[in-house]
Protein backbone atom coordinates (compact mmCIF):
# COMPACT_ATOMS: atom_id res chain seq x y z
CA UNK A 1 0.00 0.00 0.00
CA UNK A 2 1.57 3.61 -1.00
CA UNK A 3 2.48 5.00 2.06
CA UNK A 4 1.75 8.60 2.77
CA UNK A 5 4.71 11.31 1.21
CA UNK A 6 6.80 13.31 4.14
CA UNK A 7 8.39 15.44 2.30
CA UNK A 8 7.05 17.80 -0.34
CA UNK A 9 9.30 18.29 -3.04
CA UNK A 10 10.62 21.46 -4.32
CA UNK A 11 9.17 21.13 -7.73
CA UNK A 12 7.38 18.35 -10.20
CA UNK A 13 9.60 15.20 -9.51
CA UNK A 14 11.63 14.51 -13.02
CA UNK A 15 13.37 11.09 -11.85
CA UNK A 16 12.62 7.87 -10.76
CA UNK A 17 13.78 5.18 -9.68
CA UNK A 18 12.95 1.67 -7.87
CA UNK A 19 13.14 0.69 -4.32
CA UNK A 20 12.10 -3.20 -3.54
CA UNK A 21 10.72 -3.48 -7.15
CA UNK A 22 8.09 -0.32 -7.23
CA UNK A 23 9.08 2.73 -8.69
CA UNK A 24 9.44 6.15 -6.34
CA UNK A 25 9.32 9.55 -7.86
CA UNK A 26 13.12 11.73 -6.88
CA UNK A 27 14.14 15.16 -8.05
CA UNK A 28 17.47 16.35 -8.42
CA UNK A 29 19.60 16.61 -5.82
CA UNK A 30 17.53 14.05 -4.03
CA UNK A 31 19.76 11.23 -2.23
CA UNK A 32 18.38 8.30 -1.63
CA UNK A 33 17.79 8.71 1.90
CA UNK A 34 15.51 11.93 0.65
CA UNK A 35 13.76 10.34 -1.78
CA UNK A 36 12.78 7.30 0.22
CA UNK A 37 11.96 9.51 3.37
CA UNK A 38 9.81 11.82 1.40
CA UNK A 39 7.63 8.88 -0.16
CA UNK A 40 7.03 7.72 3.41
CA UNK A 41 9.57 4.71 3.66
CA UNK A 42 11.51 4.61 6.95
CA UNK A 43 13.14 0.88 6.97
CA UNK A 44 16.16 0.26 4.61
CA UNK A 45 17.95 -2.18 6.55
CA UNK A 46 17.55 -4.71 9.50
CA UNK A 47 20.02 -4.56 12.12
CA UNK A 48 22.33 -7.23 12.22
CA UNK A 49 23.13 -7.90 16.27
CA UNK A 50 19.82 -6.43 17.48
CA UNK A 51 17.78 -8.14 14.43
CA UNK A 52 15.48 -4.63 14.73
CA UNK A 53 14.22 -2.66 11.80
CA UNK A 54 16.95 0.68 10.97
CA UNK A 55 16.69 3.29 8.95
CA UNK A 56 18.21 6.45 7.71
CA UNK A 57 19.10 8.37 10.92
CA UNK A 58 21.80 10.78 11.25
CA UNK A 59 21.58 11.53 7.06
CA UNK A 60 24.89 12.82 6.87
CA UNK A 61 27.19 9.51 6.53
CA UNK A 62 27.70 9.05 10.11
CA UNK A 63 26.18 5.90 11.76
CA UNK A 64 25.33 3.11 8.80
CA UNK A 65 21.84 2.36 9.82
CA UNK A 66 20.78 3.42 6.10
CA UNK A 67 22.97 0.74 4.07
CA UNK A 68 20.78 -0.40 1.30
CA UNK A 69 21.60 -2.74 -1.95
CA UNK A 70 22.46 0.14 -5.05
CA UNK A 71 22.29 -1.73 -8.65
CA UNK A 72 23.61 -4.98 -7.25
CA UNK A 73 25.75 -3.43 -4.80
CA UNK A 74 25.49 -4.04 -1.24
CA UNK A 75 25.69 -1.70 1.63
CA UNK A 76 25.78 1.53 0.10
CA UNK A 77 25.10 4.26 2.74
CA UNK A 78 21.07 5.83 1.51
CA UNK A 79 21.94 9.47 2.69
CA UNK A 80 24.95 10.01 0.55
CA UNK A 81 24.25 8.22 -2.76
CA UNK A 82 22.37 10.91 -5.27
CA UNK A 83 19.37 9.33 -6.81
CA UNK A 84 20.20 8.29 -10.51
CA UNK A 85 17.17 7.87 -13.20
CA UNK A 86 16.60 3.90 -13.48
CA UNK A 87 18.68 3.02 -10.40
CA UNK A 88 17.55 0.12 -8.41
CA UNK A 89 17.30 0.35 -5.25
CA UNK A 90 16.82 -2.74 -2.30
CA UNK A 91 16.67 -3.31 1.26
CA UNK A 92 19.01 -5.59 3.26
CA UNK A 93 18.00 -8.20 5.27
CA UNK A 94 14.39 -6.82 6.07
CA UNK A 95 11.83 -9.33 4.43
CA UNK A 96 9.15 -7.58 4.22
CA UNK A 97 9.23 -6.17 7.81
CA UNK A 98 8.94 -9.30 9.03
CA UNK A 99 11.61 -10.41 11.82
CA UNK A 100 12.66 -14.17 11.20
CA UNK A 101 14.64 -14.72 14.06
CA UNK A 102 11.23 -14.48 16.41
CA UNK A 103 10.36 -17.77 14.53
CA UNK A 104 14.13 -18.95 15.91
CA UNK A 105 13.41 -17.88 19.37
CA UNK A 106 10.38 -19.84 19.40
CA UNK A 107 11.74 -22.84 17.94
CA UNK A 108 14.63 -22.74 20.22
CA UNK A 109 13.43 -21.62 23.10
CA UNK A 110 16.48 -22.57 25.13
CA UNK A 111 19.16 -21.11 22.60
CA UNK A 112 21.25 -22.77 20.08
CA UNK A 113 24.25 -24.55 20.48
CA UNK A 114 25.53 -24.02 16.62
CA UNK A 115 28.70 -26.31 17.14
CA UNK A 116 26.11 -29.42 17.26
CA UNK A 117 22.85 -28.35 15.37
CA UNK A 118 21.97 -29.96 12.46
CA UNK A 119 25.56 -31.49 11.98
CA UNK A 120 24.03 -34.30 10.31
CA UNK A 121 23.50 -35.02 7.32
CA UNK A 122 25.44 -32.66 5.44
CA UNK A 123 22.89 -31.30 3.01
CA UNK A 124 20.55 -30.22 6.02
CA UNK A 125 23.99 -28.74 7.72
CA UNK A 126 24.53 -26.93 4.33
CA UNK A 127 21.06 -25.22 4.55
CA UNK A 128 21.56 -24.87 7.88
CA UNK A 129 24.46 -22.83 7.15
CA UNK A 130 23.51 -20.92 4.69
CA UNK A 131 19.71 -19.80 6.57
CA UNK A 132 22.53 -18.36 9.47
CA UNK A 133 24.60 -16.79 7.25
CA UNK A 134 20.97 -14.65 5.71
CA UNK A 135 20.02 -13.80 9.30
CA UNK A 136 23.49 -12.14 10.36
CA UNK A 137 25.01 -11.19 7.47
CA UNK A 138 24.98 -7.56 5.70
CA UNK A 139 23.12 -7.94 2.45
CA UNK A 140 24.16 -10.60 0.07
CA UNK A 141 27.81 -10.16 -1.99
CA UNK A 142 27.89 -8.13 -5.37
CA UNK A 143 25.80 -9.59 -8.08
CA UNK A 144 29.04 -9.80 -10.18
CA UNK A 145 32.87 -8.33 -9.26
CA UNK A 146 34.09 -5.10 -10.46
CA UNK A 147 35.13 -4.53 -14.05
CA UNK A 148 38.70 -3.59 -13.49
CA UNK A 149 41.65 -3.19 -11.21
CA UNK A 150 41.15 -0.61 -8.44
CA UNK A 151 42.66 2.60 -9.01
CA UNK A 152 45.23 4.53 -6.65
CA UNK A 153 46.36 8.28 -6.97
CA UNK A 154 48.71 9.68 -5.35
CA UNK A 155 48.22 13.64 -3.75
CA UNK A 156 50.94 15.65 -2.27
CA UNK A 157 48.96 19.37 -1.75
CA UNK A 158 50.19 21.79 0.29
CA UNK A 159 47.15 21.94 2.00
CA UNK A 160 44.14 19.16 2.82
CA UNK A 161 41.61 20.33 3.99
CA UNK A 162 38.65 17.23 5.39
CA UNK A 163 34.75 17.95 5.26
CA UNK A 164 33.18 20.10 2.88
CA UNK A 165 30.72 21.56 5.49
CA UNK A 166 30.33 24.87 6.43
CA UNK A 167 33.64 25.39 8.26
CA UNK A 168 35.69 23.79 5.46
CA UNK A 169 34.16 25.73 2.89
CA UNK A 170 34.68 28.71 4.54
CA UNK A 171 38.50 27.83 5.28
CA UNK A 172 38.98 27.05 1.74
CA UNK A 173 37.76 30.44 0.43
CA UNK A 174 39.67 32.10 2.55
CA UNK A 175 42.61 30.07 1.42
CA UNK A 176 42.02 30.31 -2.15
CA UNK A 177 41.40 34.33 -1.82
CA UNK A 178 44.92 34.53 -0.72
CA UNK A 179 46.45 32.38 -3.74
CA UNK A 180 46.80 29.21 -1.59
CA UNK A 181 43.45 26.60 -2.87
CA UNK A 182 43.74 24.09 -0.94
CA UNK A 183 42.78 20.21 -1.90
CA UNK A 184 39.80 19.46 -0.39
CA UNK A 185 38.41 15.77 0.50
CA UNK A 186 34.34 15.55 1.01
CA UNK A 187 32.33 12.19 1.24
CA UNK A 188 29.04 13.74 0.16
CA UNK A 189 28.87 13.70 -3.45
CA UNK A 190 29.53 17.49 -5.02
CA UNK A 191 25.98 18.06 -5.86
CA UNK A 192 25.14 18.28 -1.89
CA UNK A 193 27.13 21.25 -1.63
CA UNK A 194 26.19 24.41 -2.73
CA UNK A 195 27.24 25.03 -6.25
CA UNK A 196 28.36 28.77 -5.32
CA UNK A 197 30.59 27.86 -2.15
CA UNK A 198 32.12 24.54 -4.03
CA UNK A 199 36.02 24.27 -3.37
CA UNK A 200 38.03 24.43 -6.52
CA UNK A 201 39.62 21.86 -5.94
CA UNK A 202 37.36 19.18 -4.79
CA UNK A 203 37.31 15.53 -4.29
CA UNK A 204 33.96 14.34 -3.74
CA UNK A 205 32.21 11.47 -2.57
CA UNK A 206 36.00 10.25 -0.60
CA UNK A 207 36.14 9.47 2.51
CA UNK A 208 39.06 9.77 4.72
CA UNK A 209 39.58 6.43 6.43
CA UNK A 210 43.08 6.46 7.52
CA UNK A 211 45.29 9.36 9.29
CA UNK A 212 48.63 7.67 10.51
CA UNK A 213 51.49 9.90 10.26
CA UNK A 214 53.49 6.88 9.20
CA UNK A 215 51.65 5.73 6.54
CA UNK A 216 50.38 9.23 5.26
CA UNK A 217 46.43 9.32 4.80
CA UNK A 218 44.04 7.03 2.84
CA UNK A 219 41.30 7.77 1.42
CA UNK A 220 38.14 5.74 -0.90
CA UNK A 221 35.82 6.53 -3.19
CA UNK A 222 33.08 4.24 -3.39
CA UNK A 223 32.87 4.06 -7.52
CA UNK A 224 32.76 1.08 -9.30
CA UNK A 225 35.89 0.02 -9.71
CA UNK A 226 37.01 1.12 -6.48
CA UNK A 227 39.19 4.22 -6.20
CA UNK A 228 41.73 4.79 -3.30
CA UNK A 229 43.32 8.08 -2.93
CA UNK A 230 47.03 8.03 -1.24
CA UNK A 231 47.26 11.95 0.36
CA UNK A 232 50.44 13.18 1.48
CA UNK A 233 50.12 16.97 2.81
CA UNK A 234 52.63 19.45 4.70
CA UNK A 235 49.38 20.77 6.42
CA UNK A 236 45.96 18.69 7.21
CA UNK A 237 43.22 20.59 8.44
CA UNK A 238 40.00 18.49 10.05
CA UNK A 239 36.79 20.48 9.65
CA UNK A 240 35.29 17.12 10.27
CA UNK A 241 32.42 18.68 12.57
CA UNK A 242 30.36 17.05 15.30
CA UNK A 243 27.98 13.81 15.73
CA UNK A 244 24.99 13.89 16.84
CA UNK A 245 24.95 10.94 19.42
CA UNK A 246 21.64 9.50 19.82
CA UNK A 247 19.32 10.02 23.17
CA UNK A 248 18.87 7.19 25.40
CA UNK A 249 15.07 7.01 25.27
CA UNK A 250 13.33 3.43 24.90
CA UNK A 251 12.86 3.08 21.06
CA UNK A 252 15.36 5.51 19.75
CA UNK A 253 16.34 3.43 17.33
CA UNK A 254 13.01 3.00 15.27
CA UNK A 255 12.53 3.83 11.76
CA UNK A 256 11.80 7.37 11.30
CA UNK A 257 13.88 8.50 14.45
CA UNK A 258 16.64 10.91 13.25
CA UNK A 259 19.08 13.10 13.95
CA UNK A 260 17.06 16.97 13.96
CA UNK A 261 20.33 18.85 12.60
CA UNK A 262 21.03 15.80 10.06
CA UNK A 263 17.16 16.63 8.64
CA UNK A 264 17.08 20.84 8.54
CA UNK A 265 20.60 19.96 6.46
CA UNK A 266 19.12 17.14 4.18
CA UNK A 267 16.06 20.37 3.47
CA UNK A 268 18.25 22.98 3.16
CA UNK A 269 20.26 20.54 0.59
CA UNK A 270 17.46 18.97 -1.37
CA UNK A 271 15.05 21.96 -1.29
CA UNK A 272 12.44 19.77 -0.18
CA UNK A 273 9.96 21.04 3.10
CA UNK A 274 7.91 19.07 5.75
CA UNK A 275 5.07 17.32 4.90
CA UNK A 276 5.14 15.18 8.11
CA UNK A 277 4.46 15.67 11.62
CA UNK A 278 7.85 16.00 13.78
CA UNK A 279 8.74 16.27 17.21
CA UNK A 280 11.85 17.01 18.41
CA UNK A 281 12.91 15.78 21.36
CA UNK A 282 16.12 18.09 23.12
CA UNK A 283 16.25 20.99 25.16
CA UNK A 284 18.75 24.21 25.16
CA UNK A 285 18.91 26.89 22.99
CA UNK A 286 20.60 24.66 20.15
CA UNK A 287 17.01 22.49 20.69
CA UNK A 288 15.13 25.49 20.41
CA UNK A 289 16.42 26.96 16.96
CA UNK A 290 16.15 23.11 15.30
CA UNK A 291 12.55 22.83 16.30
CA UNK A 292 11.75 26.23 15.35
CA UNK A 293 13.42 25.69 12.02
CA UNK A 294 11.48 22.74 11.35
CA UNK A 295 8.08 24.41 12.61
CA UNK A 296 8.12 21.26 14.87
CA UNK A 297 6.78 20.91 18.61
CA UNK A 298 9.92 20.39 20.95
CA UNK A 299 9.78 18.33 24.42
CA UNK A 300 12.81 17.61 26.77
CA UNK A 301 13.91 14.00 27.00
CA UNK A 302 13.45 13.92 31.06
CA UNK A 303 9.56 14.65 29.87
CA UNK A 304 9.68 11.81 27.67
CA UNK A 305 8.39 7.78 28.71
CA UNK A 306 8.69 5.97 25.72
CA UNK A 307 9.16 6.05 21.85
CA UNK A 308 5.74 4.66 19.87
CA UNK A 309 5.75 2.43 16.57
CA UNK A 310 6.73 -1.26 15.94
CA UNK A 311 8.11 -1.09 12.39
CA UNK A 312 8.29 3.12 12.52
CA UNK A 313 7.99 5.72 14.79
CA UNK A 314 4.49 6.87 15.53
CA UNK A 315 4.63 9.04 18.25
CA UNK A 316 5.96 10.56 21.48
CA UNK A 317 4.69 9.42 24.84
CA UNK A 318 5.22 11.61 27.55
CA UNK A 319 5.80 10.41 31.78
CA UNK A 320 2.68 12.15 32.20
CA UNK A 321 0.70 9.75 29.90
CA UNK A 322 0.38 12.27 27.16
CA UNK A 323 0.85 11.34 23.67
CA UNK A 324 2.48 13.08 20.71
CA UNK A 325 1.44 11.69 17.71
CA UNK A 326 3.75 12.13 14.51
CA UNK A 327 5.75 10.45 11.88
CA UNK A 328 9.12 11.35 12.72
CA UNK A 329 10.90 12.30 15.71
CA UNK A 330 13.92 14.50 15.25
CA UNK A 331 16.77 14.28 18.12
CA UNK A 332 18.21 17.33 19.12
CA UNK A 333 21.12 16.21 21.83
CA UNK A 334 24.45 18.38 22.62
CA UNK A 335 26.99 17.73 19.49
CA UNK A 336 30.52 15.50 20.55
CA UNK A 337 33.78 16.79 17.89
CA UNK A 338 34.15 13.70 15.48
CA UNK A 339 37.34 13.78 17.37
CA UNK A 340 38.47 9.75 15.22
CA UNK A 341 41.12 11.26 12.74
CA UNK A 342 42.70 13.46 15.23
CA UNK A 343 42.69 10.94 17.42
CA UNK A 344 44.38 7.97 14.99
CA UNK A 345 46.87 10.67 13.97
CA UNK A 346 48.30 10.87 17.54
CA UNK A 347 46.53 13.71 18.21
CA UNK A 348 46.23 14.38 22.28
CA UNK A 349 42.20 14.19 22.91
CA UNK A 350 40.19 16.18 25.96
CA UNK A 351 37.13 15.39 27.17
CA UNK A 352 34.43 18.06 26.46
CA UNK A 353 31.59 16.90 28.37
CA UNK A 354 29.97 16.10 25.33
CA UNK A 355 32.36 13.63 24.05
CA UNK A 356 36.31 14.00 22.92
CA UNK A 357 38.16 16.29 20.74
CA UNK A 358 41.77 16.91 19.86
CA UNK A 359 43.98 19.81 22.18
CA UNK A 360 44.49 22.71 19.89
CA UNK A 361 45.82 25.88 20.51
CA UNK A 362 43.37 29.11 19.55
CA UNK A 363 44.32 29.16 16.29
CA UNK A 364 43.55 25.54 15.79
CA UNK A 365 47.09 23.84 15.75
CA UNK A 366 46.67 20.39 16.78
CA UNK A 367 49.89 20.03 20.05
CA UNK A 368 51.86 16.94 18.96
CA UNK A 369 50.90 13.88 21.01
CA UNK A 370 52.08 10.71 22.10
CA UNK A 371 51.53 7.42 19.49
CA UNK A 372 47.82 6.97 18.66
CA UNK A 373 48.21 3.00 19.50
CA UNK A 374 49.94 1.94 22.84
CA UNK A 375 51.74 -0.28 21.07
CA UNK A 376 53.63 2.32 19.14
CA UNK A 377 54.29 4.29 21.92
CA UNK A 378 57.81 2.20 22.67
CA UNK A 379 58.87 3.94 19.21
CA UNK A 380 57.24 7.49 19.85
CA UNK A 381 60.89 8.36 20.86
CA UNK A 382 62.57 7.58 18.39
CA UNK A 383 59.93 8.05 15.66
CA UNK A 384 60.35 11.09 13.48
CA UNK A 385 58.65 13.80 13.78
CA UNK A 386 55.28 13.81 11.82
CA UNK A 387 55.25 14.92 8.17
CA UNK A 388 53.14 17.79 7.94
CA UNK A 389 51.12 20.22 10.82
CA UNK A 390 47.73 18.88 12.03
CA UNK A 391 45.03 21.60 12.05
CA UNK A 392 40.90 21.98 13.77
CA UNK A 393 38.49 24.41 12.59
CA UNK A 394 34.93 24.45 13.35
CA UNK A 395 32.98 22.72 15.78
CA UNK A 396 36.04 20.29 16.23
CA UNK A 397 37.77 23.16 17.87
CA UNK A 398 35.32 23.98 20.44
CA UNK A 399 32.87 26.26 18.01
CA UNK A 400 29.00 26.22 18.59
CA UNK A 401 27.36 28.83 17.01
CA UNK A 402 27.92 30.43 13.19
CA UNK A 403 29.43 32.93 15.16
CA UNK A 404 31.92 30.88 16.59
CA UNK A 405 32.74 28.83 13.63
CA UNK A 406 33.27 31.45 11.71
CA UNK A 407 35.71 33.21 13.93
CA UNK A 408 37.37 29.99 14.30
CA UNK A 409 38.02 29.70 10.34
CA UNK A 410 39.02 33.41 10.21
CA UNK A 411 42.01 32.66 13.03
CA UNK A 412 43.01 29.10 11.38
CA UNK A 413 43.42 30.62 7.77
CA UNK A 414 45.13 34.06 9.25
CA UNK A 415 47.59 31.05 11.31
CA UNK A 416 48.12 28.50 8.23
CA UNK A 417 49.07 31.38 5.45
CA UNK A 418 51.36 32.94 7.65
CA UNK A 419 52.71 29.58 7.97
CA UNK A 420 53.07 28.77 4.56
CA UNK A 421 54.65 31.96 4.09
CA UNK A 422 57.28 30.97 5.96
CA UNK A 423 57.99 28.04 4.24
CA UNK A 424 57.05 28.12 0.50
CA UNK A 425 56.01 24.53 -1.13
CA UNK A 426 56.84 23.39 -4.47
CA UNK A 427 53.75 22.55 -6.86
CA UNK A 428 51.42 20.27 -5.26
CA UNK A 429 50.90 17.28 -7.35
CA UNK A 430 48.46 14.63 -8.24
CA UNK A 431 48.92 11.55 -10.42
CA UNK A 432 48.11 7.89 -11.01
CA UNK A 433 49.96 5.89 -8.44
S1 LIG B 1 24.96 6.88 7.62
FE1 LIG B 1 23.19 7.27 6.45
S2 LIG B 1 21.74 7.89 7.89
FE2 LIG B 1 23.56 7.67 9.06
Amino acid sequence: MPKAPLLAPPGPPTLTFRWDGAPVAACPGDTVASALIAAGELATSRSAKYRRLRGPACLHGGCGTCLVRVDGRPNQRACLTPVREDMVVEPQNTYGGLDPTALVDQIFRRGIDHHHLVVYPRLANQMMQGVARELAGFGELPDAPPEGAAGLFDHVPEVLVIGAGRSGRALAAALAAAGRPPLVVERRAAAALPAAERPARLLAGVGVFACYPQERLWAAASEHPPVLHRLRPRHVVLAVGAHEPTIPLANNDLPGVVSARGLADMLEQTGRRLAARVVVVGEGPRAELLAAGLGAERVAPARVHKLLGARRVKGVQLDDGKILRCDLVALAPDPAPAFELAAQAGAPIRFTGAGFAPVCDPDGRIAAGPAAHPLEAADAQTAPPPPWTLWAVGELAGATTPAEIQASVDRCAAALLRALAESPAPEDSHARA
